[in-house]
């Protein structure tokens, strides 16, 4: 037996950013499919994701390290969301929580995972994951149209059981969805290189 590799995202560089909702034990799946398919994953969790998943899975499913405090001593010279955000040739965040999403949308940076995303140049994928009237709220709406207007890609959410009891718009879009926008972003930047 060996281990498997080789896949779409072959030699892919991709920061898995979770935030805090219920749906993120369902990034455990994605990092997984993410690896399988021959990415490199490295994760960024929000201090509120942290609530709902230890790191040490992402550690164990990625292979990679996990990094959650922004303030940790820099083991090189230049800062953890700095490098992270060098390092990547993709963010995807799933799930993303309403309160991430308005961060990211101001251009506020007081974590980990919004530093990083501030500081990179690479496309960022974002799959909310919300209750349904959080995501019909107004503010929420404009945060969104806000992402797309700036060119940050979206997927989902999709309608469907939330986890709070509801029935609605807000659910996580399917892991196998998620995995074909991540394949999309790469399709659309080899299409604008060229090869
Ligand atoms: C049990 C529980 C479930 C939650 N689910 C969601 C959710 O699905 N979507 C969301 O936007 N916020 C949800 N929240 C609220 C977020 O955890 C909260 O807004 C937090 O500040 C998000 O921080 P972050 O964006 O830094 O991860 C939930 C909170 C709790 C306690």
């Amino acid at each position: 037996m060996k281990r498997q590799r080789a896949g779409r995202l072959e030699g892919r560089r991709i920061i898995l950013g979770v935030t805090g909702c219920i749906a993120a034990y369902k990034a455990c799946d994605l990092a997984s499919r993410l690896v399988r398919a021959g990415a490199a994953v490295r994760t960024v969790m929000t201090g509120a994701a942290r609530e709902f998943v230890a790191p040490l899975t992402f550690r164990v499913l990625t292979g990679e390290p996990v990094f959650t405090d922004m303030f940790e001593t820099p083991r090189e010279f230049d800062p953890a969301h700095v490098r992270l955000a060098d390092w990547a040739e993709a963010v995807v965040i799933a799930p993303a929580t309403a309160n991430s999403i308005g961060k990211i949308a101001a251009g506020l940076a007081d974590d980990l995972l919004s530093c990083t995303v501030m500081a990179t140049e690479a496309p960022v994928l974002i799959a909310p994951a919300m209750n349904a009237r959080m995501w019909a709220n107004a503010a929420v709406r404009a945060n969104v149209r806000r992402l797309e207007m700036l060119g940050y890609r979206l997927v989902g959410p999709d309608r469907g059981y939330l986890a709070c009891g509801w029935e609605g718009i807000g659910r996580l879009s399917a892991v196998e969805e998620i995995m074909e926008a991540v394949e999309a972003l790469f399709a659309r930047r080899a299409r604008r290189r060229g090869k």
